[in-house]
């Protein structure tokens, strides 16, 4: 039968109930791009590829989580979901509780959430709500209204979130026979790197696939993990991990020393490189989902890590076209040349700007 989505693909290995009717958009299956051109910018000798998860239906990784969740939330009687977002959950609640025909509200820090993201939201349907606060202050309301209520939260404190989530490590698994060596991760709230963490450890108990060393990636204006302590007034270029204290955070740190990985900071200039680096190769990714590749890029330069001989996969966890702004940015613009076939010609011929 043809791909239907990822609980229709996985449902054995996830914790829900056996008859529920899957929310989906038909996410996951992603591809597992391999970019030899990186490596071999990266000094050569060794495989690396990118999980290309800006290809889901919404345009991130999130959509994953969002089935199992809205599925749920169905399945159990819910009327109305609600999530605090830097941008893209709130797109991919937005999409899955329509296809739901449930009520959502999406809270969002004001003036923080990219473009492409917000676009999402709006187009689906949700009702925003925007604060002059961060992410944090965000999730901490959806929090306690969902506590005092019936309204059901989809951030990824809730467990249906990571059952989803966790799909990707199993696809990885699939694809390449086994774990690869090391998984490179952007980490915010920190619900992704947990759930890739629990997803190898299954699939490894089940089908003896073993296990990767995880690193995952702040951005160092956003590194709570990293410092040890939460950021009062987290700042980064890569808004969508633009958070100071990650509900999930003390999972992740288990998921980089069980896994004998770790968890870095980087710069948002070293963020904005690795972006360009992964363009170079034809996949064009939000900046946040560069961070893989520029934590990677960081310990390889650094002579912290050798990945000779090594099988690595990047995450790069949203599409490029969700942050247009980051990019115009650079003040690239157009060629502007007149409707005239020798004018034109003359420049193409010349070699344009090259
Ligand atoms: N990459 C992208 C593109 C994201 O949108 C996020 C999180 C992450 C990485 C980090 O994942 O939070 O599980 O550690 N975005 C959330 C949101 C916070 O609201 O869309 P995480």
């Amino acid at each position: 039968m043809s791909y239907q989505g990822i609980i229709h693909r996985y449902h054995e290995f996830m914790d829900l109930p056996p008859a529920v009717q899957p929310i989906t958009l038909y996410e996951g299956n992603t591809p597992l791009i391999p970019v030899p051109a990186i490596a071999d910018n990266l000094g050569g000798g060794f495989e690396l590829y990118v999980k290309y998860e800006g290809l889901n239906p919404t345009g991130s990784f999130k959509d994953r989580g969002m089935t199992t969740a809205m599925t749920m939330a169905k399945h159990n009687g819910k009327k109305t979901v609600i999530c605090a977002s830097t941008g893209n959950t709130a797109a991919s609640a937005a999409a899955y509780a329509s296809r739901a025909g449930l009520r959502a509200i999406v809270m969002i820090p004001e003036g923080k959430v990219a473009a492409g993201k917000l676009a999402g939201a709006v187009a689906y349907g949700a009702e925003i709500i925007q604060i002059p606060g961060s992410f944090d202050d965000a999730l901490s309301f959806v929090v306690e209204i969902s506590q005092k209520s019936e309204i059901e939260l989809v951030n990824s404190l809730n467990p249906y979130r990571m059952e989803g989530q966790k799909t990707a490590s199993f696809e990885i698994c699939d694809e390449l026979g086994s774990a690869p060596d090391w998984l490179c991760l952007p980490v915010g709230n920190a619900g992704n790197i947990t759930a890739y963490w629990m997803g190898f450890k299954q699939y490894n108990r089940i089908k003896n696939t073993g296990l990767p060393h995880i690193l995952g990636v702040q951005a160092e204006g956003a590194a709570p993990l990293v410092i040890g302590h939460t950021v009062e007034h987290p700042e980064t270029v890569a808004t969508a991990i633009r958070i100071g204290n990650p509900a999930r955070g003390e999972q992740a740190l288990m998921a980089a020393e069980e896994s004998k990985g770790r968890i870095i900071a980087v710069s948002d200039e070293k963020i904005l490189a690795a972006q360009k680096l992964l363009a170079s190769s034809g996949i064009w990714v939000e900046p946040a989902s560069a961070a893989g590749l520029a934590g990677l890029t960081d310990r390889i330069k650094n002579n912290s890590f050798d990945p000779k001989g090594k099988r690595i996969v990047l995450v790069c966890t949203g599409h490029g076209m969700k942050d247009p702004d980051i990019i115009i940015s650079r003040g690239i613009k157009p060629v502007r040349l007149p409707v005239d076939f020798d004018k034109v010609a003359e420049y193409i011929l010349g070699g344009g700007n090259r």
